[in-house]
């Protein structure tokens, strides 16, 4: 079969070679944004009057059928066209006939390529925001619920105070928030048309870039040539993104790991979150977690991996940037694919409250309450802080809770002690008194979700 290229060679194709420069394999997922960026380049290369009016309607209508016909499956790639772009156009030419020749008037497969990755990836950062909103709502959702519910939180994996769970909850919305806003601001940079940019120094037809460019939903036009064929940081900024946002989603799982583990049991995660073991009839494993976790190793590996094919890259186009599809493919599927998993697992998973709340009843997490009230009569912190510090370990070593000792025990160990210590150590008081904007009272909890509403559109 005849390359597209053919005429400057003697020799066949070596077969390996032909395999493994072929990219046909996995760019055929950009089959529907590179018929997209042809139609439109056909469409401005008759406005121009570079093709005939005939001709571009012609070449229009070929690429619906081919588009059609690649759907239904009467058209099969072939690796000897080697990647997307020569596919469609040996089926464009299979279809009209030689006038689907001039479709590549103007254009070169360097900056074609980019159209389409530009398309491709706008297109799925827009549907992963949409997926990051739903996340968080399902976190909104859960964390409305309980506002008033109490468990340990941890510092070093240690009690350290008690918090609100919603409070503890909340802290994931405004981290996806924040990766929501990355990529947002990413799409600001993507959604640059790179057509008409040639094989890497522009055209010597009187193309019209900035109609192709809003044909195609673009905001504009990149201004450099040389740039618009090199440049992948579009991709690089998006598995940044990424990368940060399932650091956090795998930083949630191994709370929800945590949680869900029998020496917690805060939290159930729904049966159809979980798979059982092969030979221990009692397992439910928390699956979905852990593969969420993991995921990040693999999407951050995939950022690494354009970044080391991108350093010391010579302008413009080298084959080595074939090597970013595969990496940006499996990123977006692989967010997308965890993020409509992680939505409706914390929308279903059930909160053990009354566990929870022996746990914040069970521990030493109201010291530093004490210490503060130590401080309100008149002591020094750092002195209260010693004196706590002594209480905590006299109710150690007897066995005893600090809600559990005496009013004579307390004041043995210092004389400010009056009877309404007993009333701010409960874990609700303590949790109450934290008022401080951003703290876990519950009323500044209230206020914090009412700002994490309206951060929802
Ligand atoms: N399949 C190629 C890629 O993905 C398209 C661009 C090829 N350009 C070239 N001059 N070989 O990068």
């Amino acid at each position: 079969m005849a390359k597209l290229w053919g005429g400057r060679f003697t020799k066949a194709t070596n077969q390996l070679v032909e395999e493994e420069t072929a990219s046909i394999g996995f760019d055929q997922k950009l089959m529907e944004q590179d018929i997209k960026g042809s139609i439109a380049h056909a469409t401005m290369l008759s406005k121009q009057e570079i093709i005939s009016e005939e001709d571009a309607e012609q070449i229009i209508n070929g690429l619906h059928a081919v588009k059609a016909k690649i759907s239904s499956g009467d058209y099969a790639y072939n690796v000897q066209n080697e990647d997307i772009h020569m596919n469609i156009e040996a089926f464009l030419i299979e279809e009209i006939g030689p006038v689907g020749g001039k479709l590549h008037t103007g254009r070169s497969r360097n900056d074609q390529v980019a159209t389409d990755m530009h398309l491709y990836l706008v297109e799925h950062t827009h549907a992963i925001i949409e997926l990051v909103e739903a996340t968080q709502t399902a976190i909104l959702n859960q964390a409305d619920k309980h506002i008033d519910t109490l468990i340990p939180g941890y510092t070093h994996l240690q009690r350290a105070q008690p918090v609100s769970f919603a409070h503890h909850l909340l802290a994931y919305f405004w981290m996806l928030e924040r990766d929501k806003g990355r990529l947002q601001d990413s799409v600001k940079r993507a959604n640059l048309s790179p057509l008409g940019a040639g094989a890497l120094a522009g055209t010597t037809f009187p193309i019209d870039r900035h109609f192709v460019a809003s044909e195609l939903g673009f905001d504009g036009v990149y201004e450099n040539s040389m740039d618009a064929v090199s440049d992948r940081d579009f991709i690089v900024e998006f598995m940044a993104a990424s990368s940060l946002m399932l650091t956090h989603i795998s930083r949630l799982s191994e709370e929800l790991i945590i949680w869900s583990s029998q020496e917690f049991q805060f939290i159930e995660l729904d049966d159809s979150f979980c798979t059982g073991s092969s030979i221990m009839p009692q397992k439910k494993n928390p699956d979905v977690p852990e593969l969420l976790r993991a995921k990040t190793g693999r999407v951050l590996g995939n950022l690494v991996g354009l970044l080391t094919v991108l350093k010391g890259l010579p302008l413009a186009y080298n084959k080595d940037m074939q090597e970013d599809k595969e990496g940006m493919f499996d990123t977006v599927e692989t967010v997308e694919a965890s993020l409509l998993m992680l939505a409706p697992m914390i929308d279903t998973m059930q909160v053990k409250t009354d566990n929870m709340k022996q746990a914040v009843n069970e521990d030493f997490s109201n010291a530093t309450d004490i210490a503060d009230y130590l401080v309100t009569k008149g002591l020094p912190f750092r002195e209260a802080h010693e004196v706590i510090g002594k209480i905590v370990l006299y109710a150690i070593n007897h066995k005893k809770f600090l809600l559990d000792l005496t009013m004579e025990e307390y004041k043995e160990h210092h004389t400010l002690f009056e009877d309404d210590i007993f009333d701010v150590l409960k874990p609700e008081q303590v949790v109450a008194n934290r008022t401080s904007y951003g703290g876990t009272g519950q009323e500044q909890v209230k206020k914090q979700l009412q700002i994490a509403k309206s951060h929802l559109s």
